[in-house]
């Protein structure tokens, strides 16, 4: 009976001094959740079809190519500039990069491809979110 006692006994010191412990590690090494802003709420129906809802203040265009919809961020990924829109293409007026409309690069000076922002459907319309590290 002392036996059992005296184990249960170092059990729960083991326990009371663990569990802060853990709590503490948890709290240091947790990944944070990524921050998403929502910036727009778009009507399905509104998004052309082979064409781009451009949202020029928010910097961003929702595209509708066939049965895909996503949105592209309009920062050009050389240093910024808000980009311009055409059925083709979108271009950058500061230096001229050019960006096809899945947002991929097709003439420099920037060497990365367009960002997409994320989207996500609520019945009959998209909610638009910047994720943390996306600018707008
Ligand atoms: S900022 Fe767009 S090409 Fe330089």
């Amino acid at each position: 009976m002392a036996k059992f006692s005296q184990k249960r006994r170092r059990f729960l010191r083991t326990l009371i001094f663990a569990l802060p412990g853990v709590y503490l590690l948890q709290r240091f090494f947790a990944v944070p959740a990524p921050k998403r802003k929502l910036v727009a709420t778009v009507a399905d129906a509104k998004i052309p079809q082979r064409g781009a809802l451009v949202y020029r203040q928010q910097r961003f265009a929702i595209i509708r190519e066939g049965a895909e919809v996503y949105a592209l961020s309009l920062v050009c990924t050389h240093l910024g500039c808000t980009l311009n829109v055409t059925s083709s293409k979108l271009s950058c007026p500061c230096h001229g990069s050019v960006f096809d409309r899945s947002g991929d690069v097709t003439h420099g000076p920037a060497d990365k491809a367009l960002p997409r922002l994320s989207l996500q459907r609520d019945k009959e319309q998209w909610l638009v979110f910047l994720d943390g590290k996306l600018k707008a």
